[in-house]
């Protein structure tokens, strides 16, 4: 029978409520498209205004792709962990002034000097800088420091506890910066990190230094990114300023993969070994390895044939019609196959590049695998140009002229735990 509980309801009453079949309902939720948590049994539970929203989203991919740019704003950046730049170019897309980029990747930077000369681009470890001699002058420090766990010892930690992680090393310079805001990017997994309790540190940590802080899982592919890439956001602010946190409402529409990549510029590219060639050419478009013959799908497989759970992305063929499926290191690598929906070959660089937002004429350095690595492990430059006009405005500097500004919505609040003790 057909359940609601408060507002999460199960596959079937969300079906009724929504007048599409139940099939319809898990469909949207294997693509990317809804989010569902798991009930006390296991099922799949949906919230109701996310049903809504994904009743008009789902049936429209009329987005195009495009760089979208604001004017030159007032609000200066540093950036740590900064990579081949997605966010970097994201946010000054949105007018953020670049002050300062690091990371310790030799392509990476060699990437960010060879594009933009004139920013301020380093290479070195966060763990041995120092950045007093910015103190006091840099509005927003950005950074999507590696998710690395804790050790408790059954105790609160504080900032000191946290030494020999690159959180700390994060946390060392934004108490020597001082910066008006602290935007932290990072991947969904932090939510659930260790039960929870690595945010909870790191949310924790800030608030000690003085810092309010918020949060909000972004979705890429509603926010002009023809991909599916979910980013946790956090924003925090000193708490002195009374700054109200906002962040990108999503759109209702997504970009396809087609209108991504179909006129992409020639570029290198992995190819596939003979006998993968053989198995991706049997997949159709959307497909996956259980579209392949079942003697194939047992030798493809091997011992996860029998394994259970969907592994969806493995010998995973895109589609022209929808956003991709979020793009790693590597398009060729067996649990994360990204096949071109017609040729039989793994998406391009220069595919990558295109669903990945950064412009045509942007030439990463380094191997062909550097380059996938690079950007395969970005921002997606439009999701950090919608963060990076939620930024001016929460910093009081919102951008006059701007193509696509989105609506802006308060995150989560972070209501720190360590006082409640
Ligand atoms: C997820 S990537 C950042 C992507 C970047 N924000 C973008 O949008 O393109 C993380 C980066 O952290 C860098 N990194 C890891 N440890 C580092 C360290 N100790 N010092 C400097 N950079 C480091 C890696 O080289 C990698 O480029």
């Amino acid at each position: 029978m057909a359940m609601v509980t408060n507002e999460w309801m199960t596959v079937q009453a969300a079906a009724e409520h929504l007048g599409v079949s139940a099939d319809t309902i898990r469909r949207w939720e294997k693509k990317g498209l809804i989010r569902a948590k798991r009930g006390k049994h296991g099922e799949r539970l949906f919230e109701q205004p996310e049903l809504r929203r994904v009743a008009e989203q789902g049936q429209n991919s009329s987005g195009v792709w495009k760089q979208l740019k604001a004017e030159q704003g007032t609000v200066s950046l540093i950036e740590l962990f900064c990579g081949a730049g997605g966010l970097a170019l994201g946010l000054h897309n949105a007018g953020l002034e670049s002050k300062l980029l690091v990371d310790f990747d030799k392509d990476a930077i060699q990437t960010l000097q060879s594009n933009r000369p004139e920013w301020n681009s380093v290479k070195a470890s966060v763990t041995e800088i120092d950045l007093h001699e910015y103190e006091g002058k840099v509005d927003v420090m950005a950074g999507g420091f590696p998710c690395q766990a804790f050790s408790y010892a059954g105790k609160q930690l504080g900032f000191e506890d946290t030494r020999g992680t690159l959180f700390y090393d994060f946390a060392r310079l934004v108490s020597q910066v001082k910066p008006k805001m602290v935007l932290a990017e990072n991947v969904k997994g932090l939510l659930s990190h260790d039960g929870g309790k690595t945010l909870e540190t790191i949310l924790n940590i800030l608030d000690e230094m003085g810092y309010e802080a918020s949060y909000k899982l972004m979705r890429s592919q509603f926010l002009d990114v023809p991909q599916k890439r979910e980013r946790l956001i956090i924003m925090a602010t000193r708490k002195e300023l009374g700054l109200k946190h906002l962040f990108p409402e999503e759109k209702r529409y997504t970009v396809s993969l087609r209108a991504a990549i179909q006129d992409a510029p020639p570029s290198d590219g992995q190819e596939y070994s003979e006998s993968k060639k053989t198995i991706m050419s049997l997949v159709p478009p959307g497909g996956y390895w259980r579209d392949l013959p079942d003697d194939l799908q047992k030798q493809y497989m091997g011992g996860s044939y029998f394994l259970g759970g969907g592994k969806t992305g493995m010998a995973r063929r895109l589609s022209w019609d929808e956003p991709s499926l979020t793009l790693t290191c590597n398009p060729a690598q067996k649990q994360t196959e990204r096949c071109h929906p017609e040729e039989t070959r793994p998406l391009s660089v220069r595919e990558y590049a295109r669903i990945q937002c950064f412009p045509d004429d942007w030439e990463f350095s380094g191997s062909t695998s550097s380059k996938y690595k690079q950007i395969g492990n970005a921002v997606p430059v439009n999701l950090g140009y919608h963060v990076g006009l939620a930024v001016r405005t929460v910093l009081g500097n919102p951008a006059s002229k701007a193509d696509l500004p989105a609506e802006l919505v308060s995150g989560t609040k972070w209501v720190p735990t360590h006082q409640n003790d």
